[in-house]
């Protein structure tokens, strides 16, 4: 599903097609969501003409073929790239299916009986497979130059998403025009929200879900398993996160 920022319809003068100039490419639960609510403050992302466009397909980071496909269609497109704790974004990647499933009356399993089968790492769980992000990132990088793509730390923009927005702005070659009076904290949610426009927004109910406790030995050993993957990671973005 393609979900987009884009509001308007008609394309910009000179051009017969509102192409995206910068998508959100992912990944999943690492706060894609929030990431394009809060670019959308910026006036240049929005719906005026001098607009750029930003997409948000948060499924691309993990597919095989959108690296190539999207290089074929504009390969000087900037790409924005949201990642979290990769163990978190498991949790935050079961808590979600979990619900949909609930509100398809689908049966549900507790998250350890999908972590580990017969005391080891289920490899064909999904929600880990997503968290590999070196194996990812891999595929990108054979089409796009690092400095194309952007990583927005996405425990960061949790805790004080300013920081995060103005390396984007910059990143885009936008000017800085989104503000500390553009964020507030909502203490009942427990997440910042948005005051643009006048208005004050915060984002759907579906994000920023408790999460499950999960069973310590379980936990620890997909930390574990996670652990060299992200240095695999850290290595090829040339960058570290903090991630347990
Ligand atoms: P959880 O619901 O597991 O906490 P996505 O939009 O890619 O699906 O990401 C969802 C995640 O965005 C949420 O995962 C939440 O942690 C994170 N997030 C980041 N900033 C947020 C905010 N201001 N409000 C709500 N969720 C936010």
């Amino acid at each position: 599903a393609t979900n987009t920022s884009d509001v308007s319809t008609s394309p910009p003068p000179g051009t017969s097609k509102r192409a995206p100039q910068s998508i959100i490419i992912g990944v999943r639960k690492g706060g894609t969501r929030a990431l394009l609510e809060m670019l959308d403050i910026h006036p240049e992302v929005a719906a005026a003409a001098t607009e750029i466009t930003i997409e948000k397909t948060p499924g691309y980071f993990t597919s095989p073929l959108a690296p190539e496909r999207i290089c074929a269609m504009n390969s000087s497109i900037k790409l924005l790239l949201i990642l979290r704790d990769p163990t978190e974004r498991v949790i935050s990647d079961y808590t979600q299916v979990y619900f949909n499933r609930l509100e398809n009356h689908k049966p549900v399993q507790a998250i350890e009986n999908l972590l580990v089968r017969n005391g080891v790492l289920n490899m064909r769980y999904k929600a880990i497979q997503r968290s590999l992000y070196d194996v990812h990132m891999r595929n990108w990088l054979r089409h796009f130059p690092l400095e194309q793509i952007h990583i927005v730390d996405g425990d960061a923009l949790i805790r004080d998403p300013l920081p995060e927005l103005q390396k984007v702005e910059n990143f885009l070659n936008l000017q800085p025009r989104i503000a500390p009076s553009n964020f507030y904290f909502n203490q009942t949610k427990g997440f910042y929200c948005i005051r643009s426009d006048g208005r004050e927004r915060c984002l759907h109910e579906s994000k920023g879900r408790p999460h499950p406790v999960v069973n310590n030995s379980v936990l620890h050993q997909l930390r574990a398993f996670l652990r060299e993957h992200n240095r695999t990671f850290f290595r090829l973005v040339r960058r570290t996160f903090n991630w347990q």
